[in-house]
């Protein structure tokens, strides 16, 4: 995992490493983009920030820039941001004069532990999610830790989710590690959700931080080689408490939870599910669930969120079952890792309505 080199982690010599560099970032990476620039002559295409604005105009903008540059094949595409721009710039350089390089710059705590890594490209179209894509992985990704420090909170929750995740996933020596850092708070530090300083304090501990954020790279990374187009296998325990996540996220309306919140809260859900299903030693996942609640994550079912909408809920979650002839795949921790369940979606659905209590 390589660090920028430079004041701050951060260095004006860095974009003049590639040939024919352009810069991609957003309003609110633009600062960190005209850092890598220093002094030198590289053109830099800005974005609007957000997940709404990651659509075909942004990767036409990107793709506008490149020719008014007049880049080549030989190109190199440097996207200096969090998952949005990642997604939307690795998508620009797969199909800019059939393929141009491509680097990441990754300044979010997901784009580091998650998007930047798997070589899945994107952008939103006709209202879905990552309607269209490729995959085509970067050549090189950096995360400088620096570019954490303006970090709004909600982006740490995002991050921490995941890391959280991925150290279910990967072991019991990760999840002590996330243990220890959230037990470096004060006592009550997240009675009230995060606390305003978990920015800097997690940075005071970047060594520990740093530790974590390799070893989810590892993890994914080695999960990525195995199957890099997500033909089947391991990748797919990613997902871990993302369909219980995404059908929460749009019960309570797009925007009201942030998606880390709404994975964690899908994480304790799939304890439950795991418990129910006999697959989990209950004292795995009254760890687990401890853990997400050190960091404050609400955990308890129904969520308050849900309010009456519980029918949407159920809806939500098995909407997935059409795709799928009528079976539902969950992803569920097991004695170690996670694994695949399968059922038809109607009795999994009986199952999950007693867990949840609605
Ligand atoms: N390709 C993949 O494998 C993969 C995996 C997971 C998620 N994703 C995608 O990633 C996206 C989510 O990524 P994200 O959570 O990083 O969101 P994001 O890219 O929208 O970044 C979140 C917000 O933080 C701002 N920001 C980024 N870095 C900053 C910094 N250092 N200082 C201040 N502000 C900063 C951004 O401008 C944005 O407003 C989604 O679109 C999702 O689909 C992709």
């Amino acid at each position: 995992m390589p660090e920028l080199p430079g004041m701050g982690g951060i260095s004006g010599d860095f974009g003049g490493n590639f040939f024919k560099p352009l810069l991609i970032c957003d309003t609110n990476t633009e600062f960190l983009a005209a850092k890598i620039r220093g002094d030198a002559n590289i053109p830099i295409c800005t974005l609007q920030a957000g997940e709404s604005h990651k659509n075909w105009q942004a990767v036409e903008a990107i793709l506008r820039s490149a020719r008014d540059a007049g880049l080549g094949r030989d190109g190199t595409f440097i996207g200096v941001g969090g998952g949005v721009i990642g997604d939307i710039s690795a998508f620009a350089a797969s199909i800019y004069m059939r393929g141009c390089s491509l680097a990441l710059v990754s300044t979010t705590l997901l784009g580091m532990v998650d998007a930047s890594l798997g070589g899945k490209t994107g952008f939103d179209l006709f209202g879905v999610k990552n309607l269209a894509g490729t995959f085509f992985p970067a050549r090189h990704v950096y995360m400088p830790m620096a570019s954490l420090a303006s970090l709004p909170l909600p982006e740490w929750k995002s991050g921490m989710a995941e890391l959280i995740k991925t150290a279910i996933l990967d072991s019991d020596n990760f999840l002590d590690e996330l243990v220890s850092l959230a037990a470096a708070f004060p006592d009550g530090s997240f009675s009230g959700g995060f606390p305003p300083d978990f920015a800097s304090r997690m940075l005071t501990s970047s060594a520990a931080l740093s530790r974590c954020i390799s070893q989810a790279v590892r993890f994914k990374g080695a999960i990525v080689e195995e199957d890099p187009l997500e033909r089947g296998g391991r990748r797919v325990l990613l997902n871990l408490g993302h369909t219980f996540g995404h059908a929460l996220e749009s019960t309570a309306g797009l925007g009201t939870i942030s998606h880390g919140e709404a994975v964690a809260w899908g994480i304790a859900r799939s304890c439950d599910l795991a418990l129910a299903l006999g697959v989990c030693p209950p004292r795995r996942a009254e760890r687990i669930r401890a853990l997400l609640s050190a960091y404050g994550y609400e955990t308890a079912a129904p969520h308050p969120l849900m309010g009456s909408a519980s029918g949407d809920f159920m809806q939500a979650l098995g909407s997935d079952k059409k795709k799928r002839g009528g079976n539902l795949s969950l992803i569920v921790p097991g004695e170690k890792s996670a694994q695949a369940v399968n059922t038809a979606a109607d009795s999994f659905m009986n199952t999950i309505s007693q867990i949840i209590g609605i």
